[in-house]
């Protein structure tokens, strides 16, 4: 296939959020425990975070961590993970059928969030608890001191406020599976009087409501409408969740992309509409707050989403493990985020050890990142400046599920004060190599300065992927053959691939 893209340094969409570089930590399976928590690891530091997962969390630089759940968080008690850990309860988790120990909590995460290098965000319980409980774990999190729960913290060792500027009003509310699932309606009015009374608590947070859990949810779109003419003048963000998987049909999964365009353009339009209707002048924005491909089907099979497993501590959960075609998908997600970052300005890949994870670890063993690991880090390190609006015109291909899909996907963003062109490109085509044309004469003298490709190496197959035994199977390789000539750059990538390409 051929493909077309033009660009303008003059085009551009928005400056780049580095909030949608963010990723998730949830209390589920193996992600806080044996993942970044393991005291008695061999890497583990004094306080039991393993070291050896916190330096790849710091390559892979995940910009915001959401915690701690998820489904999870609509039965917590936040009280329970905070103060000495003798003390600390043991409780059934509901969402995912596991005994939550409480070592780990606030503090303890405040403190991993720290040594990565990224900024917390919180997710409160808004399915068994309301406006109280999350005015304590604000007051808990960042009121100075002198106060119950602000002097609780200080006793718990943390004499500095915590400073969390990012909370999530809830988990998927509009779930039947969520603990506490609510009505568009019930659910509006819970979130607009606890986001009210947080921000009598500390005003400079920013509040997330949620929104669907996926397009397909028989509430979309009026969930967002009924939502948000509660919350409006109260919250900054709506939610957004998306999981893709491969069914019967490799060409669908690699446009599902489509998928994800689609849901973040109709929940935009649904915004505006309320914000028309009820002549707001702010606008709100998306916070795409957890995204992956995770196959679920596998997981419906479990034992654990069948009621039929053992109570257990961290049981193995949705470990999936990612292949070549996964990258290439996860590669063509971050760019419809980039695409849409005038709108999308916050977003976490979903989850980042473990569960659906871009990282692995074993118990007592080591850690490695998975093939979806490398597109996310290449975009959170590449993407600068502003995004551009890129132009495609692609050959094309047909699906069942979205119609004619474009063969070649593409972002990128234009650093103006390092004059950095960087492109995110993929190729959809599984079995032919495609030939991409980029304009670029607007952007004076360039040249190539770094190319690298995610593609299936001699001998590896489109479901090759990396593992225990081989960690850095899959990974970038150099991007060879790319030209810049007479205001034009032309770069070849190989069948189904995922590239990022700096000119400079
Ligand atoms: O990330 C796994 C689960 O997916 C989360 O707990 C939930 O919010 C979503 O359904």
């Amino acid at each position: 296939p051929r493909a077309r893209l033009t660009i303008d340094p003059d085009f551009t969409i928005a400056p780049v959020p580095r909030r949608l570089f963010g990723s998730f930590v949830e209390h589920m399976g193996r992600c806080v425990y044996t993942g970044i928590y393991e005291p008695g690891h061999p890497k583990a530091d004094a306080d039991g975070l393993r070291t050896d997962v916190l330096d790849l969390v710091r390559e892979l630089g995940p910009t915001v961590v959401r915690y701690p759940g998820g489904n999870f968080v609509s039965g917590y008690y936040w009280e329970d993970g905070v103060g000495p850990k003798e003390q600390r309860p043991r409780r059934l988790d509901r969402a995912w059928r596991s005994i939550e120990t409480n070592e780990f909590g606030l503090g303890e995460f405040a403190r991993w969030a720290k040594a990565a290098g990224t900024e917390p965000m919180m997710a409160i319980n808004l399915g068994t608890r309301g406006i109280q409980e999350a005015c304590d774990i604000l007051e808990y999190a960042n009121h100075p001191g002198g106060t119950k729960y602000s002097d609780l913290r200080r006793a718990h060792g943390n004499a500095d406020p915590f400073d969390i500027k990012l909370w999530c009003l809830g988990n998927e509310m509009d779930g039947p599976w969520q603990v506490g699932h609510k009505t568009a309606a019930e659910y509006g009015r819970l979130a607009a009087e606890t986001a009210r009374a947080m921000r009598l608590v500390d005003p400079t947070i920013e509040l997330v409501a949620c929104g669907s859990s996926n397009r397909h949810m028989p509430t979309f779109g009026e969930w967002e409408r009924v939502v948000l003419e509660e919350t409006y003048d109260q919250v900054d963000y709506i939610s957004a969740h998306a999981y893709y998987q491969e069914h019967d049909h490799p060409g669908d999964f690699l446009a599902c992309a489509r998928d994800m365009d689609l849901f973040i353009e109709s929940v935009v339009a649904t915004a505006d509409a309320v914000r028309a209707r009820g002549k707001h002048r702010k606008h709100i924005d998306i916070s795409f707050d957890e995204w992956n491909v995770w196959y679920q089907t596998r997981h419906r099979e479990s034992a654990i989403a069948k009621g039929e497993s053992e109570w257990e501590v961290a049981p193995r959960v949705i470990e999936d493990e990612y292949s070549i075609t996964d990258a290439v998908v996860v590669g063509t997600l971050l760019n419809s985020l980039l695409r849409h970052g005038d709108r999308v300005t916050v977003a976490c890949q979903a989850q980042l050890v473990n569960v659906i994870g871009l990282l692995r670890s074993e118990p007592g063993g080591p850690a490695w990142k998975q093939t979806i690991a490398h597109p996310f880090e290449q975009v959170r390190r590449r993407a600068a400046g502003e995004i551009l609006d890129v132009r495609v015109r692609s050959d094309r291909y047909e699906t069942p599920r979205f119609g004619d899909v474009d063969l070649v996907d593409a972002s990128g963003t234009w650093d103006a004060e390092n004059g950095v062109v960087a492109l995110f490109l993929a190729n959809r085509d599984q079995t032919e190599a495609a030939t991409v044309e980029v304009g670029v004469r607007g952007f004076g003298e360039l040249r190539v300065q770094h190319a690298a490709v995610l593609a299936a190496a001699e001998g590896q197959d489109r479901h090759t992927n990396n593992d225990e035994q081989h960690p850095d199977r899959v990974g970038l390789r150099p991007l060879d053959g790319v030209e810049v000539a007479d205001g034009q750059a032309t770069v070849t990538l190989p069948p189904l691939s995922w590239a990022v390409v700096q000119l400079a």
